[in-house]
């Protein structure tokens, strides 16, 4: 299979920096994109930003060396460029525009996927973050296909092109398809690549060697974005690029113990345990085993309570 970059998509609430960390220690990945910081009139502290991006005091990079691009979603182009820059002045490997992003308070306030009724105004934002940013950063912008329709989709590829962005990453669907697996389009994909001369990255419903290479063939691009399909099979990337096997129910047991017995300072209390039981979820679409874990450990609250769970689990199989 013809597969040039394979990049870790932003997912917000489910791929932060821990995840990122033994993602692309386990796969050969290009790039990640952190979940998506809001912009709205102010220019963001630096916690904000190290608190996204941890990787930022390691020189933007992953500990196995994996750069990580800083994802900003927002309407105003005058805060959106403030706040590029100084990702970039952080350290961020470029930045990503978010318009996406399908959730209610985000289209509510104007941003993410609302802006693909309003191709004029992604060509105003791009083009105001390129001319803050300069022209040696590299600036992607991720789009879905259209917001009720794709009736717009060439229009807004144009834009993004023409506003000087790099790379342009494409989820295969519109806002209204949701996540619907049926409703995947790659060959619209294929279709935008063919009248936009930026690397076009396409993204959407990749679970299986299968669908990666029906994916490169209907889109024409060699590069592919990774979200859910490498959370449900943590090595994909590398089954992907060096036919490697799935990794083993043992094998993603032990990634689950690691994610559960890391230390995250600064969050709420339930929080890492109720992102340990999210993982497993993902898990149960390809383990079968993950299924019987998940209901065992539903009831568990604290993160020790999980990892003690999980060691014992570990320990019997
Ligand atoms: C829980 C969740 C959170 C997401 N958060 C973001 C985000 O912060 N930024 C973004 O551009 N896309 C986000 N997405 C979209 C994904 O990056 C990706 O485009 C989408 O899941 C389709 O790819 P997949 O089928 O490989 O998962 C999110 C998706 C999910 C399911």
């Amino acid at each position: 299979m013809n597969i040039d970059r394979i990049i870790l998509a932003p997912m917000e609430g489910v791929l932060d920096y821990h995840v990122r960390q033994i993602l692309t220690e386990i796969n050969a990945l290009d790039y990640c994109v952190t979940e998506f910081v809001r912009i709205t009139h102010h220019k963001l502290s630096n916690r904000t930003f190290y608190r996204l991006c941890p990787e930022l005091h390691h020189g933007g990079k992953t500990a196995s060396g994996t750069p990580v691009r800083v994802q900003i979603l927002g309407q105003s182009p005058e805060w959106m460029a403030e706040n590029a820059v100084k990702a970039i002045e952080l350290g961020s490997y470029g930045v990503d525009i978010n318009f996406g992003c399908p959730a209610k308070t985000v289209v509510g306030s104007h941003g993410g996927a609302y802006l693909l009724q309003y191709p004029d105004q992604i060509f105003n934002i791009v083009k105001q973050v390129r001319q803050a940013m300069g022209t040696s950063e590299i600036l992607s912008v991720k789009i879905r296909l259209g917001w009720a329709d794709k009736s717009y989709c060439y229009e807004i590829a144009d834009a993004i092109a023409l506003a000087g962005a790099n790379e342009l990453v494409i989820h295969g669907r519109t806002k209204a398809d949701g996540y619907k697996a049926d409703k995947i389009d790659w060959q619209t994909i294929g279709n935008i690549k063919q009248r936009v001369n930026i690397p076009i990255i396409a993204n959407g419903e990749i679970f299986s060697i299968q669908h990666a290479q029906d994916c490169v063939r209907q889109s024409q691009t060699s590069d592919i974005m990774l979200g859910r399909g490498i959370l449900t099979i943590p090595n994909l990337a590398n089954m992907l690029r060096f036919n490697e096997a799935p990794l083993s129910w043992k094998n993603v047991l032990n990634i689950l113990m690691r994610y559960a017995t890391t230390t995250i300072e600064d969050v709420k209390p339930l929080y890492h345990s109720a992102r340990i039981k999210q993982w497993l979820a993902y898990f149960r679409q390809y383990y079968a085993p993950a299924s019987d874990l998940l209901s065992q450990i539903r009831t568990l609250k604290t993160q020790k309570e999980i990892s003690e769970h999980l060691k014992r689990i570990i320990e019997q199989s």
